[in-house]
């Protein structure tokens, strides 16, 4: 039998992704050896309140509520403590002590990751981050490493489940949004507050990690434009199918350039049209899926849990194994790249094709005064679709008019419908929804 040297693993938080890392590596502590070249040796737990009811049994020696001094005690330190504090000042800790870190938190390193990945340079110590990002689904190290050599271009992903769930029960079963919400929070999707999840907030935190690994830019959150699925009605999920799409919420990270001819990138999440025929529109239930568009590489997509105690905790322990390899060959982890350091554009500078639908009167000139609106702001109709609808035998009856545009810059778009809200045979603007993926 192999003598493995052994590395000091110390795990803050046994919350469901804290147990199940626990558990996994006390079961499967050989084979996980065996891969790392070292021994994983658990050398402490630290959980806010000793005795509070678990997913799993843990053993109790392990537990501790003094984080900090566990923390010096080991060599790589797991944070799945989640939020913002104390989490951060205890990896600041654990990297100023040399320790390499393990997290799966989001907000952490779409707020500050900048000083968190400075903090690790400078002591040569490694922060991964695999488990923040679509849970089970591998994309950290795929954009990190796999895709090192090509250029990605666009990101289109699904990483909010419980999003992905309400829109999917709109869509495959005719929800209201608030039925859907509230199946989705009895279901223990969507959280007792569910504003991060429906505001998109946790989506946008997403798309600052993903975009700022893709782009090798700094993407902080602030610059990431939001929107939620609290305004989608069942309508638009009706309407959308019937013209051949779905509706779904995307944190999308995009490379472009802007008209005076510099290079950029746009990091945005909102709800938007995306065709039957694209993969992420079979993307269902509450489960994450990420879309990546590589130059050489040509479209990739990453599918899976992306969330759920164990699932989570596989991400994690690949990035265990990774770093506890490195303590024993060395090697370089996850770092930060930041070389290219592009500008980020705001949203207005973005080209999309909007799907505007309207009810307009039903009398001449209506349709020409609607193309007039939009050849004013330079947007291109791409497909218009009429059909007679509403104040039957009353002059002037009232159409449906859905107008599809060509691709055009976000803030012509903007302009062009609230033009179309100011125009006296537009009765009222019904929908606006952003097409992407076609
Ligand atoms: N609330 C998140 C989701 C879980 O619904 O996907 C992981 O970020």
């Amino acid at each position: 039998m192999i003598e493995y040297r052994n590395v000091r693993v110390a795990l803050l938080g046994a919350g469901s992704v804290g147990a199940q890392v626990a558990r996994l590596l006390l079961e499967h502590g050989d084979e996980l050896a065996s891969r790392a070249g070292a021994g994983l040796e658990l050398v402490g737990i630290a959980v806010r309140d000793l005795a509070a009811t678990r997913d799993v049994d843990l053993p109790e020696e392990l537990l501790t509520t003094d984080a900090e001094s566990l923390i010096l005690s080991a060599d790589i330190v797991v944070e799945l403590i989640g939020g913002i504090e104390p989490a951060r000042s205890l990896v600041l800790r654990a990297l100023g002590s040399g320790a390499d870190v393990v997290t799966g938190n989001k907000a952490l390193l779409a707020t500050h990751g900048p000083e968190l990945f400075q903090e690790a340079e400078q002591v040569g110590a490694q922060l991964y981050y695999e488990a923040a990002v679509a849970g089970a689904i591998p994309i950290i190290r795929p954009l990190h490493d796999s895709l090192a050599g090509d250029r990605i271009e666009r990101i289109m992903g699904i990483v909010n489940g419980t999003t992905n769930f309400i829109l999917d029960l709109m869509d495959r079963q005719g929800a209201t949004f608030a039925d859907a919400l509230a199946t989705a929070t009895e279901l223990g999707y969507a959280e007792a507050d569910p504003t991060a999840d429906i505001e998109g907030y946790d989506a946008a935190q997403k798309a600052a990690i993903l975009a700022s690994l893709a782009f090798h830019t700094s993407v902080p959150l602030a610059a990431v434009h939001r929107e939620g699925i609290t305004g989608v009605t069942i309508d638009q999920v009706r309407a959308a199918r019937k013209a051949g799409y779905v509706v779904k919420i995307l944190a999308t990270c995009e490379r472009l350039t802007d008209e005076d001819g510099r290079e950029g990138v746009s990091a945005r999440v909102y709800p938007a049209l995306v065709p039957e025929s694209h993969p992420l529109a079979s993307v269902h239930g509450a489960k994450n899926a990420v879309f990546v568009e590589a130059e050489a590489a040509g479209d990739l997509m990453f599918y899976g849990a992306g969330a759920g105690g164990v699932q989570t905790a596989s991400a994690v322990l690949g990035d265990l194994v990774s770093a506890a390899r490195r303590h024993v060959i060395g090697g370089p982890g996850i770092a930060e790249s930041t070389q290219s350091n592009l500008p980020v554009f705001p949203i207005g500078v973005v080209t999309t094709r909007y799907q505007i639908t309207m009810h307009v009167d039903d009398a001449p000139g209506a349709l020409s005064a609607v193309a007039g609106v939009l050849a004013r702001h330079g947007v291109s109709v791409e497909t218009v679709e009429q059909t007679s609808g509403g104040t039957e035998g009353a002059a002037p009856t009232t159409a449906t008019l859905v107008i599809g545009t060509h691709r055009a810059r976000e803030a012509d778009l903007a302009a062009t419908v609230t033009a179309l809200r100011n125009e006296p045979v537009v009765t009222a603007v019904t929908s606006v929804l952003r097409v992407e993926g076609a």
